[in-house]
């Protein structure tokens, strides 16, 4: 793709309270649809975004295992929310709170996904962040990938269960003002 050498340059971007950044995929997770908000955040234009893989705005700072569970999740039909920071082609940085979704067919086939992201809480994103840290740094104890995902999911589930939740009540105990991620 070529726009794989962007690098985080650590200085974040924002979008409004009242904005939506929407994408749609298809089922390898390419991007068929992108909204004006999207193409004005992430820096790229339609053009390059259409066809792309949506691992184009892929930070190095989200753990794999995150992603893992996504399309672990959304596979099996259901919706799933996520606390996500992306790149931007100017090498910044923002964070959303996501929110992925099968889109079924008539006899329950998908057809694609759909996301829709709004600004996350500060104190939100502010917990989140050592979270995804110490994931990132169990998966870079392995070489292979399939060794990241494996150890680093399994830190992320001796977290939930050190806090006692499911990873839908921690994402919403963020989401709702709840101290989580006590065990990180
Ligand atoms: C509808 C949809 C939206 C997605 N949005 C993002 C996103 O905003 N940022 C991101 O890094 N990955 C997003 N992904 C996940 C990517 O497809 C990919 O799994 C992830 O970037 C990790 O890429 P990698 O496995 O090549 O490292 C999305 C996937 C789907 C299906």
């Amino acid at each position: 793709m070529g726009f794989r050498d962007v690098r985080p340059n650590g200085r974040e971007r924002f979008f409004e309270e009242d904005e939506i950044i929407v994408s749609k995929t298809d089922l390898q997770g390419a991007i068929t649809y992108a909204n004006d908000v999207f193409i004005r955040v992430s820096g790229y234009s339609e053009e390059e975004l259409i066809g792309a893989p949506h691992s184009l705005i892929r930070h190095p700072e989200m753990p794999r295992c995150v992603f893992q569970f996504l399309w672990d999740t959304i596979r099996a039909r259901r919706e799933i929310f996520a606390y996500v920071v992306n790149l931007a082609r100017t090498g910044e940085h923002y964070w959303v709170l996501a929110h992925v979704t099968p889109t079924l067919g008539p006899t329950g086939e998908i057809l694609g996904y759909h996301s829709n992201r709004r600004v996350p809480r500060r104190e939100a994103v502010d917990q989140v962040r050592p979270i995804y840290a110490a994931l990132c740094a169990e998966e870079a104890k392995h070489e292979r990938k399939a060794d990241q995902i494996a150890a680093s999911t399994q830190l992320l589930l001796a977290t939930l269960k050190g806090a006692g939740v499911s990873y839908d009540e921690f994402v919403w105990g963020l989401t709702n003002g709840a101290t989580a991620g006590a065990a990180c």
